[in-house]
């Protein structure tokens, strides 16, 4: 665990500064639900920008899809959601505190109340968070929210296996929400039940299922590079056949050394054809591929790797939080808080920081923000001592932070100074945007 984070720091930072808050908080907030704010947006956008960008965009074998959240009911029943995507609950029957059997010790007094053996036996839980579509609330208007976006790759396969021409092997991926409603929510936005997945159903030959295994639990490896995360803070872990989702004939658990505990991050899973074969049960519809060169028909066995956005967001944090002894500009020694994101996952790239707010640097400094601004998050702050604005732009993560002063309406350039480094460069104006676009590459 990185020794200068905990999870008390890094809820306040995120409150303060604008990436995470309590979810209603005007109301006195609601139990496990947060909102990104304006940061946390950008640095969430990125997350997933990035994602598709390596997954999807780059990748000739690989399409998108954008599926409805609310999907016909018969999907969850032939998923195997409504029979067995359940958790084990227990109640004390004393206080009526819920609990995950599988996560407490049932021999030990229940943590609320401290009464011991009074838990209720365990019962399966269904996980589906159920809502009802159009205005009668029966049983026949009973719909669910997806607990996992895969289906929808699933069900959509004919249709975009048709449409795009792809070959086995080849993939569909989508981003987007997920609900589940958790027994136990909690450790901020790291268990919620409502949270959003990006997930990939890579399509293979029966055959080639532990070649295609290997090959997307490497690629999950350098994902995690790319989001700064250190690799010994991250850990494989092979689940037992007893603990693997109904679906599963092998998943790998990729673990994080989060604050509060070595916990999943993400997940890979070999799903066979079940889901598949699911569907073609429950539909009647033939749902298979015939390989166009040796017209062998089959149906595909699938390779999905599964990643959290919120669990990934938290890991960056975790990864990019840094303490430091540092000088500031006005001669003090305090310590600097650093969020080192990797630049391309930061939610501001640069901060446009006049040392005055004199007019005449003004009218400088905003046409400058404004340009820069088409191509790059901008932000632009002219209050406080330039001191103090460093240390916030640190605490943000912004890579770059440029002063204009008074010298510069003379020699027409400014101070870059570099967030890891604090080292400051004169740099004209003129040519700003070339350096600001090779250090961005770099
Ligand atoms: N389609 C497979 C699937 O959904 P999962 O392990 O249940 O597998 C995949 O979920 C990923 O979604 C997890 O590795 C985690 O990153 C994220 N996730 C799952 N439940 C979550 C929750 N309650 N809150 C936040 N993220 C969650």
């Amino acid at each position: 665990m990185p020794s200068d984070i905990t999870m008390d720091k890094l809820v306040a930072l995120c409150k303060s500064r604008g990436f995470i808050f309590p979810g209603s908080d005007i109301y006195g907030g609601m139990a496990n639900s947060w909102d990104y704010g304006p940061l946390g947006v950008e640095l969430k956008n990125n997350v997933k920008q990035a994602w598709w960008k390596m997954f999807v965009q780059s990748r000739l074998d690989m399409v998108g899809i954008d599926a409805a959240l609310v999907m016909n009911p018969k999907v969850w029943e032939a998923s195997g959601h409504v029979a067995t995507f359940t958790d084990p609950l227990v109640e004390c029957k004393q206080c009526h505190e819920r609990y995950r059997a599988d996560q407490i010790d049932l021999a030990a007094p229940c943590q609320k109340c401290g009464n011991k053996g009074t838990f209720t036996e365990p019962a399966s839980f269904n996980l589906m968070l159920k809502t009802f579509i159009g205005p009668k609330e029966d049983a026949t208007a009973v719909a669910y929210f997806r607990p996992e976006t895969a289906q929808a790759m699933f069900v959509d396969f004919p249709l975009v296996l048709q449409s795009s021409r792809k070959r086995v092997p080849f993939g569909i991926a989508q981003i987007g929400k997920a609900f589940r409603n958790e027994i136990t929510p909690g450790n901020f936005i790291f268990r919620t039940r409502e949270f959003e997945q990006m997930e990939i159903e890579y399509f293979v030959h029966p055959s080639d299922w532990e070649v295609q295994f290997e090959a997307w639990h490497k690629r999950m490896y350098e994902w995690m590079a790319f989001c700064g995360l250190k690799k010994d803070q991250v850990h494989d872990l092979e689940v037992p056949a007893e603990e693997r989702a109904h679906y599963s004939k092998r998943t790998v658990d990729i673990e994080y050394d989060f604050p509060f505990g070595r916990k999943e991050l993400y997940g890979i899973a070999y799903r066979t054809d079940f889901d598949l074969s699911n569907h073609a049960k429950a539909t009647g519809k033939e749902i298979t591929y015939t390989d166009p060169i040796t017209n062998e028909k089959y149906v595909p066995h699938v390779i999905e790797p599964t990643f959290g956005v919120d669990r990934t967001v938290l890991a960056v944090l975790v990864s990019a939080y840094s303490e430091e002894q540092a000088t500031t500009a006005d001669g003090e020694t305090d310590t600097r808080i650093v969020l080192r994101f990797p630049k391309a996952l930061a939610p501001i790239k640069i901060a446009i920081l006049p040392l005055s707010k004199k007019d005449e640097l003004s009218d400088l400094a905003r046409p400058l923000a404004e340009r820069l601004a088409k191509k790059w998050r901008v932000d632009y702050d002219e209050t406080q001592s330039i001191g103090k604005r460093y240390r916030r732009q640190d605490e943000i993560g912004t890579p770059y932070c440029i002063t204009v002063d008074f010298e510069s309406l003379e020699d027409k350039a400014v101070t870059v100074r570099d967030r890891d480094t604090m080292q400051q460069e004169r740099i004209k104006i003129d040519a700003l945007e070339e350096y600001l676009a090779a250090k961005f590459e770099s």
